[in-house]
């Protein structure tokens, strides 16, 4: 088992599509771990984009961040990390593919919706930023069985 962060963007909250798009990785068989609401500061937003910082975007892009709350998700599954990147789709929402959120949710680079985490170790930094260890939860979900096949829940 492995855990994403998943961040719900502000055009996400401000669109109304917490529940659509959390009900897609509810679907797919992913347990939401954590999820909070919060307003996101100056000091987070500038570690969390820390590879943007320097880029001509990256104030329209932080304003776009801190518009209204976002929703922080920490999501587990086999293989979390890449099942949920590709569910998420490329960058820029018009060349997202159909089928992913941002593909059929958004038509913009940047508002595009969702965050979610690169590779296993960002997920690991960047869950350790937004949640404390005790706002992740360790459960089994009672579907599990019926999600994976047996030996492949690892
Ligand atoms: P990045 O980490 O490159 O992409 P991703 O979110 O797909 O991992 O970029 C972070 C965010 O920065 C991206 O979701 C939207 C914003 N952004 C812009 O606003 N303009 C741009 O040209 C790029 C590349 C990103």
């Amino acid at each position: 088992m492995e855990t994403t962060f998943v961040l719900l963007k502000p055009s996400c909250v401000q669109r109304q599509l917490i529940g659509e798009v959390l009900n897609r990785f509810e679907r797919r068989g992913l347990r939401i771990s954590g999820m909070k609401m919060m307003q996101l500061s100056d000091e987070i937003l500038r570690e969390h984009y820390a590879h943007l910082v320097d880029r001509p975007f990256f104030p329209s892009l932080a304003a776009s961040m801190q518009a209204s709350p976002v929703v922080a998700l920490a999501i587990s599954g086999v293989d979390a990390v890449q099942v949920v990147r590709t569910m998420t789709g490329v960058t820029n929402g018009r060349e997202a593919a159909p089928g992913t959120i941002r593909g059929d949710y958004s038509m913009s680079n940047q508002q595009n919706i969702v965050h979610a985490s690169d590779s296993t170790s960002n997920a690991a930094i960047e869950l350790a930023r937004f949640f404390r260890p005790e706002e992740i939860f360790d459960y089994t979900s009672g579907m599990q069985g019926y999600i994976y096949g047996e030996g492949e829940c690892k």
